[in-house]
């Protein structure tokens, strides 16, 4: 007899999951072949919103009543996908993350793993902050529960080596290469751990550190706000962890942060940062990456690789797509 617990049982989730995973994927699928047009024109803005513009449109054709609580920037400063903005035709109510393009400096030189990615909740399912920066640590599966942000660098470093079972000097840690890590950088590397400095894409790098075969190990300093909530929001799917500070740049951005409610004292854990029970999470690769292809082109359309991920589910799909652009011309599909 089979139990829920089955995998041979059909495993749809809530009803927000079962309705809209699938939806989902399709918006960043659209964000990725806008932006991965862009890759290696050095057009910043242009990259940007080529993906806003396709991920907006995506939305607005869904039947949900969506919310935008993590996006472009705040009304005042977004054209488009800000803070408080509304989208689709109607339908079930559910809160959104989004980032279109994260890793625009990427896109815009060629470089590997840029992605669209957002997240989706029942309302109140992931935490409303403002663009600002956050503190984080990220880890996977194995040291997940066991860090502490505040505690040593070492310390960490010590902790995610015994969950993984080799050495401090076995650890590979992902860092953004900025001088306000110089510090963090001068500790993980006193403690005997390898560094991999990225230029952008937190998190990709996130992801990288909850799958087993990519050679990261955690990721740690700061990086952008919303980056933080949409790796909660992969890390409460994939079983790792984020601890993450809110770190605003200035007062402006402290006083945003005090007003959307969140205590900049505070350590916020995967859970409070994405507390949903129904969560979607999608990411399409633009450029080439660690977990996900790049968008390939060919004359009459194009292939995209995308994770998609459902919470209640527990389902993690790796969704390879071919979208036919022109009917007419016939189609050699390559097996992958
Ligand atoms: P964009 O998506 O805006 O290009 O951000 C890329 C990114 O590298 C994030 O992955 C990271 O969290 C953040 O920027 C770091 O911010 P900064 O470049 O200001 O250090």
């Amino acid at each position: 007899m089979l139990d829920a617990a089955s995998p041979a049982v059909r495993r749809t989730g809530t009803d927000i999951e079962k309705d809209l995973s699938l939806e989902i994927v399709q918006v960043t699928e659209a964000a990725a072949i806008a932006a991965g047009r862009c890759m290696g024109q050095g057009d910043n803005n242009g990259a940007d919103q080529a993906a806003t513009d396709a991920m907006r449109q995506a939305l607005n054709e869904l039947e949900i009543s969506g919310r935008i609580v993590i996006g472009e920037g705040e009304r005042d400063e977004a054209p488009m996908l800000y803070i408080g903005e509304e989208l689709g035709k109607g339908g079930v109510e559910v809160d959104i993350a989004v980032d279109p393009l994260e890793g625009t400096n990427l896109v815009a030189r060629g470089l590997a793993n840029s992605i669209a990615v957002m997240a989706v909740s029942e309302r109140g399912g992931l935490v409303h902050a403002p663009d600002t920066y956050m503190e984080k640590l990220i880890v996977g599966p194995a040291a997940a529960g066991k860090v502490d942000i505040t505690a040593p660098i070492k310390t960490n470093l010590a902790i995610i080596a015994m969950s993984m079972n080799r050495d401090i000097e076995d650890l590979t840690i992902v860092i953004l290469d900025r001088p306000r890590h110089k510090n963090l950088i001068d500790e993980v590397r006193a403690a005997g751990a390898r560094i991999r400095l990225i230029g952008d894409g937190d998190v990709a790098a996130a992801i990288s550190s909850a799958v087993r075969g990519t050679a990261v190990h955690g990721v740690f300093g700061t990086g952008g706000a919303p980056e933080g909530v949409l790796a909660a929001a992969a890390m409460k799917c994939l079983g790792g962890e984020i601890q993450a500070r809110f770190r605003p740049r200035n007062d402006d951005e402290a006083d945003r942060c005090r007003k959307m409610g969140i205590d900049l004292d505070k350590v916020y854990t995967t859970n409070e940062l994405a507390p949903g029970k129904s969560i979607i999470f999608s990411a399409t690769g633009i450029t080439e990456g660690d977990i996900l292809h790049g968008v390939r082109y060919f004359g009459s359309g194009c292939r995209t690789y995308s994770l998609v991920m459902t919470l209640d589910a527990g389902l993690i799909r790796f969704i390879d797509s071919v979208v036919l652009t022109d009917r007419r011309t016939p189609v050699q599909l390559e097996r992958f």
